[in-house]
């Protein structure tokens, strides 16, 4: 946006010596002063707004005076100009002159520069005074401390160590500047575990001297020898000292640490077996912290350990190679990758000879370790030959189904295995016992009405030593409670020279069959619904009790508010039932229930939100069944979802959207109207909203209701409408404006259960800039020329804004073409401020002694925004 000025071809430099004859006056004694007036220190931005005005000032008697401001030193390029001019009239005391800072990319410090105050060598009669220099500070800028980053932010995947320390190197850059000495912190965290069990350090401050663009760190990795998974920590960067940023992209990298420390350890600490046994495997694992734990630490390398046999010599001391045999041919126990699990197998003899119990110790040898491993307790199994001397053995009931009783559920079971006579101490040749089955029971009906046979022999072959008594399980629909029945081994109907033993006697259960206590569901006959009645609101609910109604039963369940979106109980909201979330339903005896759950008269029903129903809990109220029951329980859903929709929902009014909205003042006719649209979810009911308009923003005091109308209203919905609008009219008028903002907001609306929707209750409106506030510049008409002048002379240019004052603009200037060589002064940028109407610019032409005889001057003003201001 240039508009360059033609003035004319003119002869404007003449001989130097024919100036200085033309422009020394009489002999007249005249002196003055000139300096600077006011603040001549100053800190700015790099930037292209900023422009810094120096005062000059003449002291004395009033005499014409042509000033310079040069910068002292080389040019380097941070000012759109390193000299100006001012030319003040006797009449004038002060003249100001305008410093333009050039921004451009390169990092720099805090650079200083100092710009000389100087008289033309043409003012005659006038000295410098003092203070003659101001300093200009352009403070850092383009990131000159740098911008500090990971090199690299790829995951760093490291192995623990063994018995060694092991670091990972970091590497942090500096791009863009390296000017001072930075620092930056760093932390570790995120992992499974604070990160000092792990690493160290686990913070720390990292500097970065001047000049240095790249620097190194390192983390230490521990050996901690505890079986781990991998592990994932965060190393970050967490702050910057010294001017220096951190680039947020690259400041955090992920270290991880892979599984390590495989745990080694035995199945079991004691194992008891017979004499009998045979050949034994005693299990060493891998992998795992408990026997069926999952898999920790590596797995995907070869480990190995030795181990050691231990036996005592006195009495309970088993005798190797007497009482067993190692069958390993090398005692050490390997783990091939992926092998969790390695048996170590045993032979135990069998010898006639009634023996006491003894035993062994089989230990692993931390120390043989071979490979990425740890050992974990149990390290050692202790191996007990069972006593033995009962060669024929002795029956008795599996202690297991006494110490746990043993129940059966008629519904699944037709035949049950789980009743078990186990022969201890010697198999030796074929034995059996009898068995019968009663009631454990007031009941006097048959027990083969429930189970079969109730009554019969259990035999063991020789070399046995367990045995099952079958029952098949009568099936029937007829719901029962549990029952009870005892089970009988007959001491004295034993043959083989075999004994019977305690325990010998056990209670078992039939459950309770045929859901007894019910079966409970949402009733799939009714309605499960939301009701909207003028006498109130309520949850409509019908529950059906499947199965046999004996008992009292307590059925909890949820009722829960949740707003439109995802189905998440997480999510629910409160104060919309009239009951609390959880609510108890009692069915004595019936079959069916209808419960209605009241909707609290000033809770808001939101459209699309949902209640959910879930079913929780059933408990027996006035019967304890003996052991734990099959029913009462559910069948079918547990959960039930019903929708709030519009024509129940209660309103929720907004704008339909929050954005900005931009209005121009109109230009060809006299108003214009803005239409802002409304929208209400749910339907349910009249509803009229207030609304108002308020002005923000620097210019609010500017607004008035000459902009627009109305400023404030309301807007009513009528029963089952959903959209309506907000109508504005915009004023055209003639006076420069800069953007007007307004904030047009929903107050609040006239029922209670029709409310605002969060986020769109209001929205900018934004009046556009109009009418030129910024301003209209052109050169004054005195200032037009065209000029001759002489060198070391100075001119004049005045340059007036019309039209709009209300923003600073800045309008730059050059003289065309190669003005800089002949004229100081020759490019600037003048700042005018808001409510400034002219700006002085003084051109000196440069004495250079060189002889010329005809020059071009051409003017050009250039507007260099930012705001609304145009060059004419
Ligand atoms: C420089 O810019 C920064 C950020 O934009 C600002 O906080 C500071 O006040 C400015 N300093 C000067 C001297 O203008
Ligand atoms: C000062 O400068 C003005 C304008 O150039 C000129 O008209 C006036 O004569 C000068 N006064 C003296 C005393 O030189
Ligand atoms: C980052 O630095 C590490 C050493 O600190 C080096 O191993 C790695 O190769 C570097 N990465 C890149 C992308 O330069
Ligand atoms: C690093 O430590 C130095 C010296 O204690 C301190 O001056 C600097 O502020 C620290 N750096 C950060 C980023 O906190
Ligand atoms: C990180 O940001 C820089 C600019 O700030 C960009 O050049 C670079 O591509 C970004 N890197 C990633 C991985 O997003
Ligand atoms: C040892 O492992 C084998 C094979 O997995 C298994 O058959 C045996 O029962 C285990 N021994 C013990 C004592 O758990
Ligand atoms: C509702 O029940 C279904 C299965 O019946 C289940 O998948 C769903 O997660 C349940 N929803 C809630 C919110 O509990
Ligand atoms: C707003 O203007 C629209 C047409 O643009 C009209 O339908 C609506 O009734 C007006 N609203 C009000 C509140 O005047
Ligand atoms: C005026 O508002 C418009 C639209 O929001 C924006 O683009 C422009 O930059 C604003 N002008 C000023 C001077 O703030
Ligand atoms: C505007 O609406 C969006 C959703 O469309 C929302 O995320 C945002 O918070 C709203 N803005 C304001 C200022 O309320």
């Amino acid at each position: 946006m240039c508009s360059p000025f033609f003035v004319g071809m003119l002869p404007v430099l003449l001989l130097a010596g024919l100036i200085l004859a033309l422009s020394i006056p009489g002999a007249t004694s005249e002196s003055a002063t000139l300096r600077f007036l006011g603040q001549t220190d100053f800190v700015v931005n790099e930037s292209s707004t900023a422009v810094v005005r120096l005062v000059v000032e003449r002291v004395g008697d009033p005499v014409n005076v042509t000033a310079l401001v040069l910068l002292e030193g080389a040019d380097t390029g941070d000012f759109e100009a390193i000299n100006a001019a001012a030319f003040l009239l006797s009449t004038e005391s002060s003249k100001t002159i305008f410093i333009a800072v050039k921004d451009d990319d390169l990092p720099e410090a805090d650079e200083t520069f100092i710009f000389n105050l100087k008289l033309q060598s043409s003012s005659n009669g006038v000295t410098l005074g003092t203070p003659n220099k101001a300093t200009i500070t352009i403070l850092s800028n383009d990131n000159a401390f740098g911008i500090i980053a990971f090199n690299s932010t790829d995951e760093i995947v490291v192995d623990e160590p063994r018995r060694r320390n092991h670091y990972v190197p970091f590497t942090l850059i500096r791009e863009k500047g390296t000017y001072g000495t930075v620092s930056v912190n760093f932390e570790i965290s995120d992992g499974p575990n604070p990160a000092i069990e792990d690493l160290s350090p686990d913070r720390g401050n990292i500097t970065i001297p001047v000049g240095q663009a790249v620097v190194h760190f390192s983390i230490l990795i521990l050996d901690d020898q505890i079986p781990e998974d991998d592990e994932v920590f965060s190393v970050r960067l967490t702050g910057v000292a010294g001017g220096a940023l951190l680039r947020p992209n690259a400041s955090s990298v992920q270290l991880r640490i892979r599984r390590n420390d495989s745990p080694l350890r035995f199945s079991h600490s004691i194992m008891a077996v017979p004499e009998s046994a045979g050949v034994i495997s005693l299990n060493v694992t891998r992998g795992r912290l408990t026997e069926d734990g999952p898999l920790v630490g590596s797995v995907d390398t070869e480990v190995s350990v030795d181990y050691m046999v231990v036996s005592g010599e006195g009495l309970g001391s088993a005798t190797p190679a007497m009482d067993f045999l190692d069958l390993q041919p090398v005692r050490t126990v390997t783990f091939p990758p992926f092998v969790y699990k390695t048996s170590l197998l045993f032979n135990i003899n069998d010898d006639t000879v009634p023996e006491i119990a003894e035993s062994f110790h089989l230990v692993l040898l931390e120390e043989t370790i071979k490979g990425d491993a740890v050992l974990i307790s149990p390290n050692a199994v202790l191996v007990t030959i069972e006593p033995n001397d009962k060669p024929h053995g002795v029956l008795s009931i599996s202690s297991s189904a006494v110490i746990q009783p043993i129940t059966i559920n008629e519904d699944l079971t037709q035949r049950f295995n789980g009743i078990i006579i186990v022969r201890n101490g010697g198999s030796y040749g074929a034995v059996s016992a009898n068995w019968s089955i009663s009631r454990n029971s007031s009941d006097l009906s048959p027990v083969s009405d429930d189970l079969r046979p109730v009554e019969g022999t259990v035999r063991f072959a020789a070399n046995q030593v367990d045995a099952v008594i079958p029952i098949d399980i009568v099936a029937d629909n007829q719901p029962e409670e549990a029952e009870a029945f005892i089970l009988r081994l007959l001491p004295n109907t034993v043959t083989g020279n075999a004994e019977v033993d305690e325990p010998m006697e056990m209670v078992f259960y039939i459950q309770d069959s045929d859901d007894v206590y019910g079966l409970f569901r949402f009733d799939p006959e009714k309605n499960q619904s939301i009701h909207s009645q003028p006498e109130g609101r309520f949850l409509s609910l019908n529950f059906l009790r499947d199965g046999g109604t004996l008992g009292d039963v307590s059925m909890t369940i949820t009722a829960l508010y949740v707003p439109a979106g995802p189905i998440d109980p997480a999510l629910a909201r409160d104060q919309i039932l009239n009951v609390s979330r959880s609510v108890d339903v009692v069915f004595a005896r019936e079959r069916m229930v209808h419960v209605i759950l009241p909707i609290r008269n000033d809770a808001f029903l939101q459209n699309g939100a949902h209640f959910l129903i879930q079913l929780n809990t059933l408990e027996l109220v006035d019967i304890k069944p003996p052991i734990p029951s099959n029913s009462p329980r559910f069948g079918g859903p547990r959960n039930l979802t019903l929708t709030v929709t519009p024509d129940i929902a209660n309103g929720e009014i907004g704008f339909t959207s929050n954005t900005t909205v931009v209005v121009y003042e109109p230009e060809d006719s006299n108003t214009s109207t803005v239409n802002l649209p409304l929208w209400r979810d749910g339907t349910d009911g009249q509803a009229e909203v207030f609304w108002s308009l308020k002005p923000i923003g620097a210019s609010r005091e500017d607004v008035t209701s000459n902009d627009l109308t109305p400023l404030n209203g309301s807007v009513v919905f009528l029963s089952g409408q959903s959209d309506a609008s907000i109508n504005l009219t915009i004023m055209a008028d003639n006076i420069p404006e800069v953007n007007e903002t307004l904030l047009l907001t929903l107050d609040r609306s006239n029922v209670e259960n029709q409310i605002l929707k969060a986020g769109f209750t209001s929205r900018e409106i934004v009046i556009l800039e109009n009418d030129d506030p910024g301003g209209v510049f052109e050169f004054s008409p005195f200032s037009r020329g065209p000029w001759v002048i002489n060198e070391g002379e100075a001119v004049e240019l005045h340059v007036v804004r019309a039209q709009g004052q209300l923003l600073k603009q800045l309008v730059r200037y050059a003289v065309m073409p190669s003005g800089s060589a002949e004229f100081y002064g020759a490019t600037g940028i003048l700042e005018f401020k808001p409510g400034e109407r002219e700006v002085v610019v003084a051109l000196v032409a440069r004495p250079d002694g060189v002889p010329e005889v005809r020059g071009s001057l051409w003017r050009s003003v250039c507007f260099v925004g930012p705001g609304a201001g145009h060059v004419r």
